[in-house]
């Protein structure tokens, strides 16, 4: 796609936060005196960012990701195009950033039925992301592929996440009892120097390798290797993923709410935060873009679900971000938006123009409920759905935004992926908290090493078996 300023502004993502204003939803609303207060917060938070973009120290290399990989991208392309030619499955081995953003990127740029089309149906091979170590799960990929036909591409900044490296030792051990050279069926996607999967690469001689860069922790890492072999291997344009990324990060050089859309949303956000709404429900209307739900959901968690200040001041912040679809969870979930707790903010992905259009044929012209649908369109169904769920929301008083994607492509994903990445870092700064550690996923992390028993966790192994439940609690 040949991007000109005018095609660039016709798919330029846009928030609408009308229904969050208190001109729709009275005193449950938020005010233009609210807003005019969160200011001073809010361009302080947009200082920090831009003062700070880049910093590998502070985890804040992925602000650069769609600038400096242009020698990445063509070697990225070239290996991708080897993959698609060698082999009949890509399989991602990873697992919270390392997987989310890959699996989010497959849904909405591909085919919703991928893996089911014919060979001279897709762009790539049959593609899977194995994020969990059920044993079901494994053994069942392993039904459904050849190992010996299968590029695994490793991702793992560590190389010490179990789960991952489980999936690594049960690939490896099948591809040699194939007879299969293991390093002819790996890329491993991990850090530049530090951490197993270089020295495992070192031992197998000649592996692949892509770099997860310093600066990048893991749920901000889909605009880097991690995201874009997979999406090449698939078929999708990167470049015109990482174009959408920096056109989204153009507008947020600015410190005016009402023109970036990322501060905007951040701000609303922290408003509603600051006013109890403790629950963000993001609810795409649209299946392409459901697991951006499950990405946003990490993003979002993570970083901001911290319990102290960067000055060390204590503090339980963060937004508890639960999942919904349009339209399939209004029958489910959206009766408790509309009359529960006022805790919530409804955040909407909408679409303006679906990729198919799926008219609705005339029929049962005897049954008005039913006739009336006739001579519409399954796109048209869909947006009345939309409007009229975050019409009902508003009625009820719901704090609820709409963010627009014009269609669902590669620069809109690349728009719509740095929108929310640069609203959570805004967020983080005006919380003043680390945004980018993670330090309640190690905990767990660690006190699985020691309840497998690695070397060097004994203390907290003993500590967990004296932690025995008390059967008088055990119904
Ligand atoms: O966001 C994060 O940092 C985590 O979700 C990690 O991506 C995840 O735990 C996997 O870690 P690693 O890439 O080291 O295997």
């Amino acid at each position: 796609m040949r991007m000109t300023e005018e095609l660039r502004k016709a798919l330029r993502v846009r928030v609408d936060y009308t229904n969050m204003t208190d001109k729709y939803l009275g005193d449950k609303g938020i005010s233009q005196k609210m807003l005019d207060a969160a200011k001073p917060l809010a361009k302080a938070a947009h200082a920090y960012v831009a003062q700070n973009r880049g910093k590998d120290e502070l985890f804040m290399g992925w602000t650069e990701l769609p600038y400096n990989q242009d020698e990445i991208v063509a070697d990225i392309l070239a290996t991708a195009k080897e993959v698609r030619r060698k082999f009949d499955n890509f399989v991602v081995l990873g697992i919270g950033g390392s997987a989310l953003g890959p699996s989010m990127a497959f849904t909405a740029l591909c085919h919703l039925h991928y893996n089911d089309l014919p060979k001279s149906k897709r762009r790539g091979p049959r593609f899977f992301v194995e994020d969990n170590v059920d044993p079901v799960r494994m053994k069942e990929l392993l039904d459904v592929i050849d190992v010996t036909k299968t590029c695994f591409n490793v991702i793992s900044k560590s190389g010490a996440t179990s789960e991952t490296m489980t999936q690594y030792l049960i690939i490896s051990d099948l591809l040699k009892k194939a007879g299969r050279d293991v390093k002819d069926h790996v890329i491993f996607t991990t850090d530049a120097a530090r951490g197993n999967l270089v020295k495992i690469s070192d031992e197998l001689g000649g592996v692949k390798r892509y770099i997860l860069p310093d600066g990048v922790g893991g749920r901000f890492s889909e605009l880097c290797p991690v995201g874009l072999l997979p999406a090449a291997v698939l078929g999708i344009d990167i470049k015109l993923l990482l174009k959408g990324a920096a056109y989204m990060d153009k507008l947020c050089k600015s410190a005016d709410l009402k023109k970036n859309p990322a501060l905007l949303t951040a701000t609303l956000q922290y408003i509603s935060m600051q006013n109890g709404k403790n629950i963000g429900v993001l609810m795409p209307y649209s299946d392409n873009l459901r697991y951006v739900s499950d990405w946003y959901a990490q993003l979002w968690a993570e970083s901001l679900g911290k319990n102290v200040t960067l000055d060390g001041t204590p503090c339980n912040v963060g937004q508890t971000p639960v999942k919904a679809l349009g339209v399939t969870d209004q029958h489910s979930q959206v009766q408790l938006y509309t009359e529960g707790p006022y805790d919530k903010v409804v955040t909407f992905l909408s679409v303006g123009s679906y990729k198919e259009k799926s008219p609705i044929p005339h029929g049962c012209e005897s049954i008005p409920d039913v006739s009336f649908l006739g001579g519409h369109t399954m796109e048209e169904l869909i947006q009345a759905e939309n409007k009229a769920t975050a019409y009902a929301l508003t009625k009820a008083g719901r704090l609820n935004y709409t963010i627009l994607l014009p269609e669902i492509n590669a620069f809109t994903l690349g728009q719509l992926l740095f929108l929310f990445e640069m609203q959570t870092a805004y967020a983080g700064a005006m919380f003043n908290i680390n945004t980018f550690n993670q330090p309640g996923v190690e905990a767990g992390k660690k006190a699985t090493f020691a309840l497998l028993g690695k070397p060097g966790y004994e203390g907290q192994r003993a500590e967990l078996d004296n932690a025995a439940s008390d059967p008088a609690y055990i119904v």
